[in-house]
Formats: structure tokens, sequence, C-alpha cells
């Protein structure tokens, strides 16, 4: 194992808008919005609000944990923290996980940026729903075109991972991630101005308690693992590179509520949007691309809320990416002879082999199935259904029932005087709690 050199984020804000950054991404922005729509809006909110407080804190304490203690990547963290076992096949799982994540994350982060292009371009105007529908299916199931922004993404991906983790992401984050929230704030405030803002805020704040079912309850929980890159050695590959003087809970604490924020404000940016210009919000994940394009020719100036709008969603998703292509390349390049700038390009290479099969699903290769499903739903189906709350149930095992005590007790380092009680209340969530809402979210959304 290559353990010299591994570098460390420079800095604390380093730290945190880079967890940020995974954590931000697809799932906030395109995910979320849709998820609430379809699940009744305010109600869901409240669930999705608990579930990110009693399952999401401990879970990215968990990483946290295991990370910075071991200062390695996901496979060789638990070989240090547990060694002659077995349970460095969470690593392996992670590291799968990562790559078949990239294949179809890669192919939408492609759609974000044709589509920034088609707004700058000014082309995104003019067209009825349908015509935008048609105009989505149609470049979807190009047989070359997505694959050409997907390799442009993986080339830009690879141009940050290959700089190293203070030099490359770190220094990726620190410029992007200010972007993102300016975008973000513009637009919400925006979208208080616009004509049926009030009905939207209502939609998404006003909670209906009759329409949530147990149906929705999981549904929370899964998208609060998926969003905050759960169960896949994601935030144990970038807690390895934490110093130590970084307070682990407090930063879990931070990138929980704003990764929250920034989901819920999406949906405040998209709502009263969707309301004011007659639209539906229940239209599943086409949404970003089917309908809103008609949402933003009504507004005035348009042409640049699309553009705002795409370059947020790119960004948002570029920065999730890098993160997965991290937690491959740190595992290729500290168990081979490769440099990381040699990981990374192979990692970024075999992502798109992979992209083009998930990509070709919404075209020629729509016809191929595995288990009824399409490439792309396939592989977004077997991580975010099963790699990742599968790897996430046995984290919280491995922390709650494995890990020395002790361990969990410097890592935390909490100054209080009743410290102990923290710390044996949050093995306590490890052991039985959070263990117990995974299984259950893995059988609903397998067998459900
Ligand atoms: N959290 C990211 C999102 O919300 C997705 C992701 C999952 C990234 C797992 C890394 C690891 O889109």
């Amino acid at each position: 194992m290559k353990t010299e050199n591994r570098g460390n984020f420079a800095s604390k804000i380093g730290v945190l808008l880079a967890t940020v950054g995974t954590a931000v991404g697809l799932g906030n922005v395109w995910r979320f919005p849709y998820v609430v729509g379809e699940n009744g809006g305010g109600a869901f909110l409240l669930v999705y609000v608990l579930a990110l407080l009693l399952l999401g804190i401990p879970g990215v304490i968990a990483e946290f944990i295991v990370g910075r203690h071991s200062q390695a990547n996901a496979v060789d963290s638990f070989k240090k923290l547990a060694p002659k076992t077995k349970w460095h096949w969470i690593g392996y799982s992670g590291v799968l996980a990562g790559f078949l994540i990239m294949g179809y994350y890669a192919v939408v982060v492609g759609w974000t940026l044709e589509y920034l292009m088609q707004a700058c371009m000014g082309s995104l105007s003019g067209l009825t729903t349908e015509q935008y529908g048609q105009m989505f299916d149609q470049f979807a199931s190009h047989p070359y075109l997505p694959l050409i922004w997907m390799v442009i993404v993986m080339f830009v991906s690879h141009f940050v991972v290959s700089k190293g983790v203070s030099g490359g992401i770190e220094k990726a984050s620190n410029i992007l991630m200010p972007i993102f929230f300016l975008i973000l704030l513009v637009m919400m405030v925006n979208s208080f101005f616009l004509p049926a803002a009030s009905e939207g805020l209502t939609f998404l704040f006003k909670p209906d308690l009759s329409k949530l079912t147990p149906v929705s309850v999981l549904t929370a929980m899964g998208q609060t693992f998926f969003s905050l890159s759960l169960g896949m050695g994601c935030l144990i590959t970038y807690s390895s590179y934490f110093k130590k003087d970084v307070k682990l809970p407090k930063i879990a604490a931070q990138v929980v509520s704003i990764d929250a924020m920034v989901a819920v404000i999406s949906a405040v940016v998209i709502f009263p949007a969707v309301f004011s210009f007659g639209m539906q919000p229940e239209q599943g994940p086409s949404l970003v691309f089917k309908v809103l394009p008609n949402v933003f020719q009504q507004m005035p100036v348009g042409i640049l809320w699309a553009i705002l709008f795409y370059a947020l969603l790119f960004i948002a998703a570029l920065t999730s990416l890098i993160s997965l292509h991290e937690v491959v390349t740190a595992y290729l390049y500290e168990n081979t002879s490769m440099s990381r700038k040699k990981s990374s390009f192979l990692v970024a290479a075999l992502v798109c082999v992979l992209g083009v099969f998930a990509s070709l699903s919404f075209g020629k290769l729509s016809s191929l199935t595995i288990f009824g499903k399409t490439i792309f739903d396939a592989l977004d189906f077997f991580t975010a259904s099963i790699l990742l709350p599968v790897g996430g149930f046995f984290i919280s095992i491995f922390v709650g029932w494995f890990l020395d005590k002790r361990i969990v007790a410097t890592e935390l380092r909490i100054k209080h005087p009743k410290a102990h009680l923290f710390i044996k209340g949050y093995i306590y969530m490890m052991r039985f709690f959070v263990p117990a809402c995974i299984f259950a979210v893995f059988l609903f959304t397998v067998f459900g």
C-alpha cells in the first residue's frame, strides 16, 4: 500500500466545501424536487428533515470516524482498523458502487452541459412542453451526441482528480461551490417574485399529514442516503484527508444542514416557477429537462434563468462526480504502482466505456434490459437501492459493534462534562436504530 504523499485538505473551509461538494449533487437539485412533488409536498419535507437528523448525521459521522482514524482509502481503511477480517469487503462494495454510479451520473452531467449550451445559444425557447419533451428524448437517444458530452465531463473530472487533494479537489470546490451558492441565492430570490410564489411555497411547506404513507417515510430515508453520499466510502475517502484538528461532529452537522438547505431551496426555486406557468410538479425525473425549459421561457429574461439553472445543476453534479472519481482513483493509486494521474485516467476511460452503454440505453440499446430495467435504470437501482443501503448497514454495524469505543471517543473528541453520555447514545444509535432503519428501506425498495 502506498501511503506516502496522500495529501490533506489544506484548510477548514476546503474541508467543508469539498464535503458539501460531494453531498450536494443531482440528488438535491434534480431528484429531491420531484420526490417531494410525488410524495405530496410539506409532510414529506418534515419526515425528510427527521431522517437527516436521526440517520444522516450519525451516518456521516460514522464514515468520518473510519476515514480520519485510518487515513486510508475506502478499502484499506477497513484493513487497517480490522486486520485479518472480511470488513474491507465494505470498501470493495463502495469502490464498485462508485464506479457504477459514475457510469450513469456522467451521462446526466453531460445532459446538463448540453442544456447549458443550448440555453447559452438561446435555442431553449419558442417550443411547447410536448416539443421540449421530444427534444429531450431525441437528444438522450442520439447515438453519439450525449457521448461526446460525457467524455468531456470525464475529462474535466480527470483533470481535477489527477491534480490531487489540495491542488485539485479542494481548489475546484473552493472555486465552484461559492459560484453554486451565489446562483442558488439569486434564483431563490427571483422565485419569491413569481406570480404563483405563494401557491408553490404552500405546496412545499404546508404539511398535509394525510398524504404521509409508510412509502413516503421510506422514500425520505432512501433520499437521505443518496443525497449525503452515504454507504459507499465516499465520505471515508474524503475524511481520510482531514487533518486531526477538524471537528467531525461539527463538520457532519454543517454538511447535513447545508445539503438539506440546498435541497429545500432547489424545491423553492422549482415549485413557484412550475405553478406560475401552469405546469404540474409531479413530472418525475424529466422535470428539469422537459418541463423547466418551458417554464423559463415564460419568465422575463428567461434565457438568463435557464443559463443560471443549468450552470447550477452542472456544478452540483460535477463536484459529486469528482468525489466518486476520487474514491476509485484513491483505491487504485494506493494499491498499484500507477501514479495518481494514470489511475485517474484509467478510471475515467473505464467510466466512459460503461457510460456508452448507459447512454445508449435511451436509444439503440433501449431493448436490452436487466431484470426488466434498461442499463441506465439498472445501474441506478443496483447502486442507490442495493449497494448504498447494504454498505451503510454494514458501516453502522462496524462502528456500533466492532470498532473499539476508544477510537470512536478519540475521533469525536467532544469536550463536555457529559461527553460520555453523548458517545454512548451515539453508539446505541449505530447499533440498533440506524441499521434497523436502513434494513427497512432496503426491504421496501427491493421487494416493496
Ligand atoms: N450525493 C450525490 C447527490 O446528491 C450523489 C452521490 C452519491 C455522490 C454517492 C457520491 C456518492 O447527487
